[in-house]
């Protein structure tokens, strides 16, 4: 333990575990541009901006309440492998351009049919996206504060990037894919946010974290939402269960003397709440704050029921 004569580098309460805060559930209830409007029968039914979707969903395994007509008049469905993440194709039932456009707050983004069910966003994730954006605005209205820098680790198509921007950060956004980076980009633009600082990598996550290291640079909020398994740009392997607990120890390292918060997902493994919470204990074992860990979860549009979606454990410094 520091001694009160030579200040910890970290908090206030640095030097012992974060206080554990689970279970906790995160609930979104959707926003203008998304709704859950149903869900059973290992099928979710959705409406994105102005496009309602029918798309697999293994954790929906209850029935249905909305008619088979409503389920009927989806715009898109998606067919093919049942499998969580498995391929298949999107029958579209109406002509339907190619993009289309939605926002969150000031953050405009493009809806895109994706091979493996997705159209580029997961909607459960604005939990995270608003309560960040609360912290950043806050700690960026300090007097004197520099604006806080954020790391956003297997970032995809920007948009956990983009509304801490928004916010007043420095955002450094990761990716192996060029095509994600790209949409972010797109995302970027289509919102009017180019001045904003946000370093576009694409990079391998866990060689940009160990070079981040070696250069000395801290983050002063990180986030990470690794897929099961994954490619860095050269080829380099992730597999959640290997890496993650090889990776989480770095990430810590880039946590600045005054970091706010560290935010983990995980979707569809085999695994729990409690694992991810027993890893990041581990990792911040000396950071105090509190962690809190559950999952995210969608709720329909009438607030009478929530579909699971994701793991997720977050640490915060207060
Ligand atoms: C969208 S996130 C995964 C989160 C999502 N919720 C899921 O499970 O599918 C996946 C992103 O991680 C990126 N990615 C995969 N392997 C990576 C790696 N080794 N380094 C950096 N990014 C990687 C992918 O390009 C993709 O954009």
């Amino acid at each position: 333990m520091p001694s009160p004569a030579s200040p910890s580098p970290l908090h206030a309460d640095a030097g012992s575990p974060p206080v554990s805060a689970w279970p906790t559930i995160l609930e979104t209830r959707g926003w203008s541009d998304y709704a859950l409007l149903d869900f059973g029968h290992g099928r979710k039914l959705e409406r994105y901006g102005g496009i309602v979707v029918d798309r697999p969903e293994p954790q929906a395994m209850g029935r249905p309440r909305l008619s088979e007509g409503r389920w009927r008049e989806a715009d898109a469905v998606f067919t093919g492998n049942d499998e969580d993440d498995g391929p298949g194709r999107w029958r579209l039932n109406r002509d339907l351009p190619e993009t289309w456009k939605m926002a969150f707050h000031d953050v405009r983004f493009l809806g895109r049919f994706m091979s493996f069910r997705h159209v580029g966003v997961f909607p459960e994730q604005a939990a995270h996206w608003q309560w960040m954006a609360e912290r950043v605005a806050r700690d960026a209205a300090r007097p004197g504060a520099e604006p806080p820098r954020i790391l956003n680790l297997f970032g995809y198509t920007g948009l956990a990037s983009l509304v801490p921007a928004a916010a007043g950060a420095h955002v450094t956004h990761i990716d192996a894919s060029k095509k994600a980076i790209g949409w972010a980009r797109e995302n970027q633009e289509l919102s009017g946010l180019e001045h904003l600082p946000v370093r576009w990598i694409c990079e391998d996550a866990t060689k940009f974290v160990a070079r981040e290291i070696k250069r000395g640079n801290t983050y002063d909020g990180i986030l990470l939402d690794p897929p099961k398994y994954g490619r860095g740009p050269k080829g380099e392997v992730w597999d959640l269960y290997q890496s993650l607990p090889e990776l989480l120890p770095m990430v810590e390292k880039l946590l600045s003397p005054n970091a706010g918060f560290l935010i983990l997902t995980a979707y569809a493994i085999r695994s729990s709440f409690v694992a991810l919470h027993e890893l990041m204990a581990e990792t911040l074992e000396i950071r105090g704050g509190r962690l809190e860990s559950g999952e995210l979860v969608l709720t329909t549009e009438d607030g009478a029921r929530a579909l699971s979606t994701s793991l997720f454990s977050r640490w915060s410094s207060k």
